[in-house]
């Protein structure tokens, strides 16, 4: 169908240092995140040297956004204000609502194999920005795949894709979330709504996205997309692997700081203050 989306910006992750010390990719951020409201933020994750990430994510807060992190090989370590206490492993999703203020640490263990995974920054709406924070492990078992054709799988994190409803379906985004794997040459067009952001990232392989002027996309590579009804993919010959995330935007102005993002200076102003005073928690630990 020719009036799909067209691919409107192309990006690549840029090696960056985060945390303690983890190096790692990051495919957008601030310069980038006016274009793709309400996100902020894809990280990219990993590597087979455990001197690359164990520094890890030491205690630090956030506050008025959500952070996802989903993992594809490897182990997090976490611990938050609220009292939660865990580990993820491969294909488990943290879901963080940050709302009024969370401090957490993040912090990734060497196992026998590589760490990969993917940390998304969703903003949050002026109108829930300071509500309870919220924190959900979600387990690799409670993530639903579907394969609506031969040679495509999608696994389901949030939202609803090709009839299958992931684990999250709440937040003012209202995010879609989805790790499609098609085999070589499988095909896919997956329908969106107008209004919403839509990007797709490539985990591994390669493939054509869009209509119109199609466009080469190659792992580590991100591509937005502009309006229209659906997005097509099509695998390139080893494969084509990528997340697929939509959201609506949000439409505010975005005054952000590190890991607090607000709408205006004078409220990352009281954050700050109230962090360095350690009055910075407003809910009670749950
Ligand atoms: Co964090």
């Amino acid at each position: 169908m020719s009036s799909s989306r067209s691919v409107s910006l192309l990006l690549t992750g840029k090696p960056t240092i985060e945390g303690a010390g983890v190096r790692l990719q990051r495919v957008f951020g601030f310069p980038e995140a006016p274009r793709l409201d309400p996100f902020l933020l894809l990280d990219d994750f990993g590597s087979s040297r455990a001197e690359d990430y164990v520094a890890g994510f030491p205690w630090h807060p956030h506050r008025g956004i959500e952070t996802v992190t989903y993992l594809v090989s490897g182990r997090v370590e976490h611990r938050d204000s609220l009292g939660n206490q865990g580990t993820i492993g491969a294909g488990d999703v943290q879901w963080m609502t940050a709302g009024g203020g969370i401090i957490h640490q993040e912090m990734p263990q060497p196992t026998g194999e590589p760490l990969r995974g993917f940390q998304l920054w969703v903003n949050m709406p002026a109108a829930i920005k300071m509500s309870a924070p919220r924190y959900r492990d979600i387990a690799a078992a409670a993530i639903p795949g579907v394969s609506p054709r031969d040679g495509v799988h999608i696994k389901v994190i949030a939202g609803e894709v090709a009839g299958a409803r992931g684990p999250v379906t709440d937040g003012a985004a209202q995010p879609e979330y989805a790790d499609v794997s098609l085999a070589p040459g499988a095909e896919i067009e997956h329908p969106t709504q107008d209004e919403r952001t839509v990007f797709a990232y490539v985990v591994s392989g390669s493939g054509r996205v869009g209509t119109g002027v199609e466009q080469e996309l190659r792992s580590g590579q991100l591509a937005l997309f502009g309006a229209g009804p659906s997005v097509r993919a099509v695998a390139g010959d080893s494969g084509f692997r990528f997340l697929l995330v939509s959201g609506r935007p949000l439409g505010e102005p975005v005054a952000w700081r590190g890991p607090i993002v607000m709408n205006t200076g004078e409220e990352l102003a009281t954050a700050f203050r109230e962090y360095e005073q350690g009055t910075f928690l407003r809910h009670a630990r749950g």
